[in-house]
Formats: C-alpha cells, sequence, structure tokens
C-alpha cells in the first residue's frame, strides 16, 4: 500500500534514484559506498564548510546535501510526506519552521557557551541531538547527516564523538533516540565524547 502513497518510492519499494538503481539491495550498497567516499572527501577538507557557519540547521542542510546529492534530487531540502520509524512518529513537516528556529536558538548557546567538560559539552548536545532526531528532517540519511554534523561541532570545541567503535556505546545513543529523552541522551553524550589533547 505504502508504495502508492509514497511519491519517493518506486513501484517496487525501492526508493527513487538519480543512479537508475531499481534493486533495494543495489541502492544500499551503492548509498553507502558513495556517502562514505563523500564523508572522507568533507573530513579532508576539500568540501569544508567555515565554522562561522556552522552553528546553524542550514548547515546540517548542507551537509546532507553534500553526502546524498549523487543519489537524490531531494539532497539538503526538507522532506514534505511524514514519516515514521518503529513506534516513533517524527515531527510533522509542518512544524519545521519552529523547529529549525528552536535549534538555531540551541546551536547558538552552544557556539557561545564556554565549554570546560565532557559533561558541559553533553548537556549541550544532549537536547540538540535529541530534537534533531525527533525533527527527522530528510526522507532519507538523517542519522548519518547528525552524526557528521555533530561531530563537526564537537571538533571544534575540541572534542571528539566516540561513536561508531563500541557498539553498547552506540547502542546508549540508539536508545536515547528511540525513547527521545533528553537525559539518556546526556548520559550517552557522556559515554562517547573524549577531550582531544
Ligand atoms: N525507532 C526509532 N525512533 C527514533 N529514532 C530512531 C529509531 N530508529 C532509528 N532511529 C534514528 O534514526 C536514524 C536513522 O534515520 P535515517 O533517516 O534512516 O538515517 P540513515 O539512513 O543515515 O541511517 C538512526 O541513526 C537513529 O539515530
Ligand atoms: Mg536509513
Amino acid at each position: 500500500m505504502s508504495k502508492f502513497i509514497d511519491p519517493y518510492k518506486q513501484e517496487n519499494g525501492t526508493l527513487k534514484n538519480k543512479l537508475e538503481i531499481t534493486d533495494c539491495e543495489v541502492l544500499g550498497q551503492r548509498e553507502h559506498e558513495i556517502v562514505t567516499l563523500n564523508v572522507l572527501d568533507y573530513l579532508i577538507g576539500a568540501k569544508k564548510l567555515t565554522v562561522r557557519d556552522l552553528y546553524q540547521v542550514s548547515s546540517y542542510k548542507k551537509i546532507h546535501e553534500l553526502l546524498f546529492n549523487e543519489i537524490y534530487d531531494w539532497a539538503g531540502m526538507f522532506r514534505t510526506v511524514e514519516i515514521a520509524k518503529g513506534e516513533s512518529q517524527f515531527l510533522s513537516c509542518t512544524r519545521f519552521d519552529y523547529a529549525e528556529n528552536d535549534l538555531n536558538k540551541k546551536l547558538i548557546a552552544l557556539k557561545n557557551a564556554t565549554i570546560k567538560s565532557v559533561d558541559d559539552l553533553a548537556k549541550h548536545l544532549g537536547p540538540i541531538v535529541s530534537d534533531i532526531n525527533y525533527m527527522h528532517p530528510f526522507r532519507e540519511g538523517n542519522g548519518r547527516s547528525h552524526r557528521l554534523f555533530i561531530s563537526l561541532i564537537c571538533k571544534d570545541k575540541g572534542y571528539e564523538w566516540n561513536l561508531s567503535n563500541k557498539k553498547q556505546k552506540y547502542n546508549s545513543y540508539f536508545q536515547a533516540n528511540v525513547h527521545d529523552d533528553y537525559e539518556e541522551m546526556i548520559e550517552a553524550m557522556k559515554e562517547t565524547l573524549v577531550k582531544n589533547q
């Protein structure tokens, strides 16, 4: 049924894409390869954002665009359909203006804050990460884009968000997203932030 009402999908359920791939698994694989290469490209500075622009939702959109532009027409653009995952219904797209405004305030507060410890940074980032995940503004690729966005902010503040190499740590962050809980996310951030030497 969903394929008839979801304009992002082909008839067989695979997302429409610029690569003209019709097989869901092949698309997943190619998407992963391209996104990983784009992340590396990005990280070595070829397409760097300036720090001046980093602390705003528009940078998050820019990152999504950089990662997914070769694959989707809507890279870097907010979704126009409602979406859910498991039991979680994400924010209605009719509320994106409000959410963007609120997130920008939190991001600017973090930009201006003096961060002296992992706990300080986690207290700022917990609500930001939770809100970004609840907003889920893109039709696909929200997790990869927000993890890169938040990692860049951490780097700017002198910390590393070390999420990927410990399954249990990833699970704390993942469950905090599923529960949409600020306090749980603050604790997950405390477990995964490391001060750069
Ligand atoms: N049931 C859920 N409730 C809330 N958030 C979830 C749930 N399942 C996954 N997530 C979050 O959504 C992200 C996946 O969103 P998605 O748009 O598919 O991004 P990506 O394709 O980059 O993984 C995960 O990384 C996780 O942070
Ligand atoms: Mg996904």
